[in-house]
């Protein structure tokens, strides 16, 4: 059974936020979704979610996905995998990483558990320039690691160390528990440390290991705004590398945005300064232009999209959509059609072959199929105090400039004047015209103009 326990109690005093430091996000998620998501990955059985700190905003978020144990006051991270007992009678292994680690990836999880199968414990460590405030991994002369020194602890040949602590342990559960049992704090920061296991298993005469990861980025804490950028360039260089090896093209990576569970089919093109948010599902052979932003979104094959907006909203095959469309609001733009220049659509369905090309609203409304509507055509789907909807049926021909005071149907294959404005229903095959009928002055223009 593989379990595992995420710190996720410390306030992040030096993000100097209201928000608590795992909800920070990196690619649009929250730095503790993107652990709880590689551990599922990594088929990890049961986590355990430490809270202190905003533990209100952290369930909200993470909700029955994990189990939560409250850590407060908060004492150390020893004594917050102490609050994870609800582990301690369970058999193989557990790991325990921070809850301020977004970029650990599942292939590492998964190394770090294999690498402890013939141990009782392993920590991952990383050699870096300058130890700065991380723990020190303190090896015997013939390399087998004896223990971990915080660097508010450290000994001038301690601090000299270059291998530090990355903070991702893997226990053997059982193990684990006992050890707690032992831990003082008697250091610097009178904390009940973690890393004081290391010590303790060695005492015991357990086996301690500590395994050197290839990329230490990966690895990074986030303590401020400085780290969280830095894990957010991380991220975006290794989401966006998994996307073009995947058989998307991206113009220009250092200035594409994608979020972390974006997915994206073959021959897909994707221009510069686009931003991919949320749950958002894309096609194949796709072309996304410049100053794209999409979230929620749900986009078939080959469709085009330019300089738009799409939020919550799904747009099928074989159309195009733009420039400066706004797509909002469970709207459903169906198979091969044209939204084009200025037309915004909320919660609304749009069927197969239709077309809006300029300057349009379409709220709360249901159009069929092969519906062409003109230029600056507005539904009223609004009276200051409820929403109506407008219903347009198959081959309906909507002219230009024409308003559609919802409730209102407009039958099949039904033509609407130009510059009408529409308070009652037209049946299958008629015309609705309402507008003011035009009378000519002869020769007025002239004799105005020379007056
Ligand atoms: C910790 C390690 C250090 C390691 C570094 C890697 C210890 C004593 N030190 O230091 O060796 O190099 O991580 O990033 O383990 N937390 C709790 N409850 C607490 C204290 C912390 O849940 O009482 C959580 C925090 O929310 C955070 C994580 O544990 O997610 C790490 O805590 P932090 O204070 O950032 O530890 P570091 O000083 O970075
Ligand atoms: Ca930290």
């Amino acid at each position: 059974m593989r379990s595992a326990i995420v710190l996720a109690a410390g306030k992040g005093t030096r993000m100097k936020s209201s928000l608590c430091k795992v909800m920070h996000e990196c690619a649009h998620k929250p730095m503790i979704g993107h652990i709880v998501t590689a551990l599922k990955k990594a088929g990890v059985d049961k986590i355990v979610v430490v809270v202190g700190h905003g533990a209100d905003s952290v369930k909200e978020y993470l909700k029955d996905d994990v189990t939560y144990a409250l850590q407060s006051p908060q004492l150390g991270t020893g004594h917050a995998v102490m609050q994870a007992d609800c582990l301690k009678d369970f058999d193989g292994d557990t790991i325990v990483l921070n809850g301020d680690g977004p970029c650990i990836q599942s292939e590492t999880i998964e190394k770090a558990f294999a690498a402890n199968e013939s141990h009782d414990l392993t920590v991952l460590s990383a050699v870096l320039e300058q130890g700065g405030s991380y723990g020190r991994i303190i090896r015997e002369a013939d390399g087998k690691v004896k223990k971990i020194v915080e660097a508010k602890d450290c000994d001038a040949q301690e601090l000299a160390v270059n291998e530090i602590n990355t903070g991702l342990f893997v226990f053997k559960t059982k193990a684990l528990f006992e050890g707690l049992k032992e831990l003082k704090n008697d250091n610097a920061q009178s904390e009940y440390y973690l890393t004081d296991l290391v010590e303790i298993f060695n005492q015991k005469g357990l086996s301690a290991n500590a395994l050197i990861v290839e990329d230490r980025d990966e690895l990074m804490g986030v303590n401020d705004r400085v780290d969280l950028a830095k894990a957010e360039s991380w991220m975006k260089a290794h989401i966006n590398r998994k996307h073009m090896l995947n058989g998307v093209t991206l113009l220009d990576p250092m200035n594409t945005y994608i979020g972390a569970d974006v997915e994206i089919g073959e021959d897909t093109i994707i221009y510069p300064n686009v931003v991919i948010f949320g749950n958002t599902k894309i096609g194949k052979n796709v072309r996304i232009l410049s100053n794209s932003f999409l979230q929620d979104a749900q986009i078939g094959d080959d469709v085009i999209i330019d300089s738009s907006k799409i939020v919550d909203s799904q747009v099928d095959a074989h159309t195009t959509v733009g420039p400066m469309t706004h797509l909002r609001g469970h709207t459903h733009i169906h198979e091969n059609c044209r939204i084009g220049n200025f037309v915004e659509f909320k919660n609304s369905d749009f069927n197969d072959n239709s077309k809006c090309a300029h300057l349009t609203y379409i709220g709360d409304s249901d159009f069929g199929k092969g519906i062409n509507v003109g230029c600056g055509v507005v539904t009223v789907n609004y009276d200051g105090k409820n929403k109506y909807r407008t219903t347009v049926k198959d081959g309906a021909f909507i002219g230009s400039n024409c308003n559609l005071i919802a409730p209102v149907t407009i039958g099949e294959n039904a033509l609407l004047a130009a510059g009408s404005t529409i308070t009652d229903s037209v049946d299958d095959g008629d015309m609705g015209i309402a507008r003011a009928r035009q009378s000519n002055k002869k020769d007025f223009g002239i004799k105005y103009k020379n007056k």
